[in-house]
C-alpha cells in the first residue's frame, strides 16, 4: 500500500470498501463477507464456546494514515467506542509528517511455568539445570511444527518462591513460538515435561501453564509529532505535563493506559488476538517497579517537537487460534497486510502510542467532550434515519442548539 487516503471518514461505505478492496486486493468473496453480517454463524459459535445461544457483533472501522517502519498500513479496528478510530487516524496523519512510527520488538519467546512443591528447592534447582538438555528435548518432542522450523523450547530457568506454605520451585521454559501466540503449545510442553521434572526433583508438580506476562515478547517504539501540527508549544508542554501526571499518579495512569488500550485492543479484536492476555500483561508491566505508571513517555526534541515512546509486552499471533477460524479476523489480517507476529506486534504498539497521543492532546487542549459530542450527534442523526448527505446539517444544528438527542435529530429530519 503506497497511497495516502484523504477524508476516508467522509466517504460512503461503498467508497470505503472500494478503496480497501483496491489497496489490499480483497477478493469478491472477502468483500461479500465484509458486506454481509461478516461474523460467524451460530454453528461456528456453538463449536467455539459452551451454552451458545447466538452471536454478537461490533463495528469494524479502518484507521488510515499509518506509516510504521516506513511501511503504509490500513489498520482494521473493532471497537464500540466513538472517536477512537478517528483519533488514531489523526495521530497517524501527524506522525507521518516526521516519518511515522519506528517500532521494534524482541524475539517471540513464550514463558511456560511448572510449579514444583514438596522438594528441597536448592538441590532440585541444581538437578533441573543439569538435566536441562533432556527436558528441552522432551519439550520439543511435543511440537513437530516448531522443531521443524528451528523454533521451540530454547532455555530453562529456575526460581525459588517463599510462600505461606513453604518454599517452592518454579521451573520456567522459554519457548520460541514463532508466529503463533503460542498458549497451546506452551501448555502442552509444560504438561509434557512435568513428570520428568517430578522424577528429577522428587517433588510434585502442581500447575503447568503459560505465563501471560510475556516479558520476552516486548514491543517498543517511538514517533515524533511536529509541534505546529500538535497545536503549538503550549499544547506540547501541556501534553508533557499530562504525561508527568500519569507517570506519578496511578489513578491517572490507569485512565491514561486505558486510552492506550482503546487502540491496542481494537486492533487485537480485529485480528483475532487474545485481548485478555494483552491487557493482563500490559497492566502488570505498568506496575513492574511496584507502582502502577504510564506505558508511554512523552518529551520534546531539540526543536520543540513532541516525542512519544511506548513499551509493553505484546503476545500476538498470525497463525493458529481464532485467526484460522473467524472469517473477519482473516480478512482483517489481509487488510492489515502483516507477514509475521512480530510485524503485527509493531502495528499494535504503534496504535497504542497513536491513541495515547490523540487522547492526551485533546485533554491537554480543548478537552474530549467536544469531539465526542460531535460524533455522538452524527450517530444520533444516522439513527434517526438521516441520509449520509443530510447528516452534517443535522449535526451542525444540534451542536449549535446544544440539544444533542435522538428526538431533536428526528424533529430536524422531519422538518426538512
Ligand atoms: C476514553 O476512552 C479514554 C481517555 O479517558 C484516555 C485518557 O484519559 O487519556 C480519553
Amino acid at each position: 500500500m503506497t497511497e495516502k487516503i484523504s477524508r476516508f471518514f467522509e466517504k460512503s461505505r461503498k467508497e470505503r470498501l472500494d478503496i480497501v478492496e483496491r489497496i489490499t486486493g480483497l477478493t469478491k468473496e472477502e468483500r461479500q463477507t465484509l458486506e454481509s453480517l461478516g461474523g460467524i454463524g451460530f454453528e461456528q459459535a456453538d463449536k467455539m464456546v459452551e451454552n451458545a445461544i447466538g452471536t454478537f457483533s461490533f463495528p469494524l472501522g479502518i484507521a488510515t494514515n499509518f506509516v510504521i517502519n516506513k511501511k503504509e498500513y490500513l489498520v482494521p479496528m473493532v471497537i464500540e467506542e466513538p472517536s477512537v478510530i478517528a483519533a488514531a487516524s489523526k495521530a497517524a496523519k501527524i506522525a507521518r509528517l516526521c516519518g511515522g512510527f519506528s517500532m521494534n520488538n524482541d524475539e517471540s519467546y513464550s514463558i511456560g511455568q511448572i510449579q514444583i512443591v514438596e522438594t528441597d528447592v536448592e538441590s532440585a534447582t541444581k538437578k533441573v539445570m543439569e538435566t536441562s538438555a533432556q527436558i528441552l528435548e522432551l519439550a520439543n518432542s511435543k511440537s513437530n511444527t516448531l522443531s521443524k522450523m528451528g523454533k521451540g523450547a530454547k532455555e530453562i530457568s529456575c526460581k525459588k518462591l517463599e510462600t505461606p506454605s513453604g518454599k517452592m520451585l518454579i521451573v520456567e521454559l522459554l519457548i520460541d513460538v514463532g508466529d503463533a501466540m503460542g498458549a497451546n503449545v506452551t501448555n502442552t510442553m509444560c504438561e509434557g515435561v512435568a513428570p520428568l521434572i517430578e522424577q528429577i526433583t522428587g517433588g510434585r508438580a502442581v500447575l503447568k501453564i503459560l505465563s501471560n506476562y510475556s516479558t520476552r515478547r516486548m514491543v517498543r517504539g517511538t514517533a515524533t509529532f511536529d509541534k505546529n501540527e500538535v497545536g503549538g508549544e503550549k499544547i506540547v508542554d501541556n501534553i508533557i505535563l499530562a504525561y508527568e501526571f500519569a507517570a506519578s499518579d496511578p489513578y491517572r495512569a490507569v485512565t491514561h493506559n486505558k486510552g492506550i488500550m482503546n487502540g491496542i485492543i481494537a486492533v487485537a479484536n480485529a485480528t483475532g488476538q487474545d485481548t485478555r492476555a494483552i491487557e493482563a500483561a500490559a497492566h502488570a508491566y505498568a506496575a513492574r517497579n511496584g507502582k502502577y505508571t504510564s506505558l508511554t513517555k512523552w518529551s520534546k526534541d531539540k526543536d520543540g517537537n513532541l516525542v512519544g515512546f511506548i513499551e509493553l509486552p505484546m503476545s500476538v499471533g498470525t497463525v493458529g487460534g481464532i485467526i484460522n477460524v473467524h472469517p473477519m479476523a482473516k480478512i482483517c489480517a489481509k487488510i492489515l497486510g502483516v507477514s509475521s507476529a512480530s510485524e503485527l506486534a509493531c502495528v499494535i504498539g504503534a496504535m497504542g502510542l497513536a491513541q495515547n497521543f490523540s487522547a492526551i492532546r485533546a485533554l491537554a487542549s480543548e478537552g474530549i467532550q467536544k469531539g465526542h459530542m460531535r460524533l455522538h450527534a452524527r450517530n444520533l442523526a444516522a439513527a434517526a434515519g438521516a441520509a449520509p448527505d443530510h447528516i452534517d446539517s443535522i449535526v451542525e444544528q444540534m451542536i449549535k442548539e446544544g440539544n444533542i438527542s435522538i428526538n431533536r435529530a428526528k424533529e430536524l429530519l422531519n422538518s426538512d
